[in-house]
């Protein structure tokens, strides 16, 4: 049988689909095919912003079709947009034909829900407030080979203005610091090349106490793991990053320099509004205290415009802290009302004419750093963790410490090896360059 998973959003929901996969895998669903070809079909969701809402009602109308030409195709809706007040009973009410709808907190019983719609007519749905248990007994199927993502943390508990995360996933909670590192473990050993530990605020990990140590702690053991392989982690909140942690990094070659630590804004004024609890200058000393120990680290961020009442002075502040920070690349948003959250109460509404000026020129900024990080590269040689081959550019490919994507020609498959690239040229976030015959 098979099944095809569609994923919206994050890293994190890349690492949900391998665990859904994983329970359908030990279903009996065993290949992932094409949409047509599917026995089931599972959509992923994300209510991160609108338009990765839209983007998956726009796709879920096409399933219409689909299931009414194959008799016992299933179709079933999880992931975080399902989790928010009232969007199951939107969804069931728009797609009458969706079997199973189900929330983040129990990806495990998604098998039991598959066994109850075959013996009913009427579709299943099950959410769940919070989770239940920090562990499921689920085995992922991993797709990213050679990475592998590890989470630490679920939910969150920073409540920032705009976010929609704390409602739909709940309050944070921790995996114990043991079953990470036996899991991390056992990653290195099957082979995998670059673990990512995910949580919405890795910095916060244990504050609940359920973990066992502090997250520099954590992170340390992980780096004891014996074997060649990269570590990194996701994300930093810029209010718990601390000396102890950057000291980890440094000191362990394992742990990649590469930190991601989003901004959102360079205002002090809609820093207050986001409820991000640091200023623009707490924000840049604590960039100052990680040039200091580790002068290489690249530095990304994420940022947002258009957040309500964001005057042009403020936007400037955030242009300005694009130079200042030096970030290495950066994501950058148009702010999204969401529901239920304390900014979409807020007067003052940018129009979108402008958000949309505002982040083409933020945009502009973030190249020019993106640029000058990727030329520092070039006439110099960098390790490249190999992760796949480009079918239209007909080299391999694959990234460095700092996250920048290598490019190469090799007459052998390195996919999974770390390579010496010597960089002949950049553009954008790509490094080209040759390596010597492997
Ligand atoms: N609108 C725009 N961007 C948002 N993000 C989170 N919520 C919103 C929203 N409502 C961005 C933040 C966060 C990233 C994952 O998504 O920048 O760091
Ligand atoms: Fe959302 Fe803020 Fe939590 Fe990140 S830290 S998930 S932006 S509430």
């Amino acid at each position: 049988m098979n099944y095809h998973i569609v994923t919206y959003g994050c890293q994190m929901n890349v690492h949900e689909s391998e665990k859904i996969a994983g329970v359908l895998r030990e279903k009996g669903y065993d290949t992932q095919s094409p949409l047509e070809e599917a026995d089931i079909i599972v959509f992923n969701t994300c209510c991160i912003r609108e338009n990765a809402e839209n983007h998956a009602f726009g796709n879920l109308g096409a399933l219409k079709k689909l299931k009414r030409e194959k008799k016992g195709l299933l179709i079933a809706v999880g992931g975080c947009m399902v989790q928010e007040a009232g969007k199951a009973q939107l969804l069931k009410e728009k797609f009458p034909f969706i079997d199973i709808l189900f929330g983040t907190h129990n990806l495990s019983e998604l098998s039991a829900l598959i066994d109850k719609k075959r013996a009913q007519k009427k579709a299943v749905i099950s959410l769940k407030e919070a989770r239940e248990a920090v562990e499921d007994d689920i085995k992922p199927f991993r797709t990213g080979y050679p990475g592998a993502w590890v989470n630490i943390t679920y939910g969150c508990n920073n409540f920032c203005s705009y976010c929609i995360v704390p409602y739909v996933r709940g309050r944070e909670v921790s995996r114990r610091a043991d079953t990470i590192i036996k899991e991390v473990s056992s990653l290195v050993q099957e082979g995998f090349k670059e673990i990512t530990l995910l949580g919405q605020n890795v910095n916060s990990y244990n504050s609940d106490g359920q973990g066992g140590m502090s997250f520099p702690e954590l992170l340390d053991a992980c780096a004891e793991i014996e074997g060649k392989f990269r570590l990194r982690f996701m994300t930093s909140h810029p209010k718990d990053f601390s000396k102890e942690l950057v000291r980890v990094v440094k000191k362990r070659d394992k742990i990649c320099n590469a930190i991601h630590l989003p901004a959102q804004s360079g205002s002090d004024r809609i820093l207050a509004l986001m409820n991000r609890k640091y200023t623009r200058e707490t924000y840049l000393d604590r960039v100052r205290m990680l040039r200091e120990e580790i002068p290489n680290c690249a530095l990304t961020t994420d940022l947002i415009v258009g957040f309500p009442t964001e005057t042009e002075a403020d936007f400037e502040e955030t242009l300005s802290l694009v130079k200042e920070a030096e970030f290495a690349s950066a994501f950058t948003f148009i702010y999204s009302p969401r529901q239920g959250t304390k900014a979409e109460k807020m007067a003052g509404r940018v129009d979108e004419a402008t958000a949309k000026d505002r982040i083409m020129r933020l945009i502009e900024q973030v190249n020019e750093n993106t640029r000058k990080c990727s030329e520092s590269f070039v006439g110099k040689t960098t390790e490249i963790l190999c992760e796949d081959f480009d079918e239209k550019k007909k080299c391999y490919l694959g990234r460095n410490e700092a996250g920048r994507m290598g490019y190469f020609e090799s007459a052998k498959n390195p996919i999974g090896e770390f390579v010496p690239l010597h960089v002949t040229r950049a553009n954008g976030v790509s490094l080209f360059g040759t390596v010597e015959e492997l």
